[in-house]
């Protein structure tokens, strides 16, 4: 995927893993990483972080982002997801959507998954098509 060179991939990947190790999983025992690039290359990371509440809990994919944004980024080019638990792990449906909100106007973000041999690159849209998103909002302001 033009963007990310496999090194890149390997290295976000890698700090996906890393990041899983401060993951709060008292409830779930299924710890998550993710690693969020930036534009400028800077990397932010982010753990699940679990609630006694349950549904209050955080995927590692959100705090990432989260990170990223209030640290200035207004955009993130890839965002690499582990677990241990689930190789392969793909990000859940509300943090598609969350992701969906911070891609960068030069191109679709790619989502880095381990795959069998090395990391495994996909796009944001194969994995949320036909997203709502802020230019929606933008038509129905131009229309109403
Ligand atoms: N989880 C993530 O952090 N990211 C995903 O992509 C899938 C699910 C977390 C939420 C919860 O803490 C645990 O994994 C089990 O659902």
């Amino acid at each position: 995927m033009g963007v990310l060179d496999d090194e890149t991939a390997a290295a976000l990947l890698a700090q996906a893993e890393s990041a899983a190790e401060r993951a709060y999983v008292p409830y779930s025992h299924f710890p998550v990483g993710a690693a969020a690039l930036a534009p400028d290359g800077s990397v932010y990371t982010g753990a699940n972080i679990e609630n006694a509440s349950y549904p209050l809990t955080c995927c590692a994919e959100r705090v990432a982002i989260f990170q990223a944004v209030m640290a200035g980024q207004s955009a993130i080019v890839a965002i690499a997801v582990w677990a241990e638990k689930s190789r392969g792990v793909t990000p859940c449906g509300a943090c598609r959507q969350v992701l969906n909100e911070w891609g960068s106007e030069s191109g679709d973000m790619v989502v880095v998954l381990e795959g069998r041999d090395g990391p495994d690159l996909l796009a944001l849209s194969d994995l949320l098509p036909r997203a709502f998103g802020p230019r929606d909002l933008d038509e129905a302001s131009r229309n109403s």
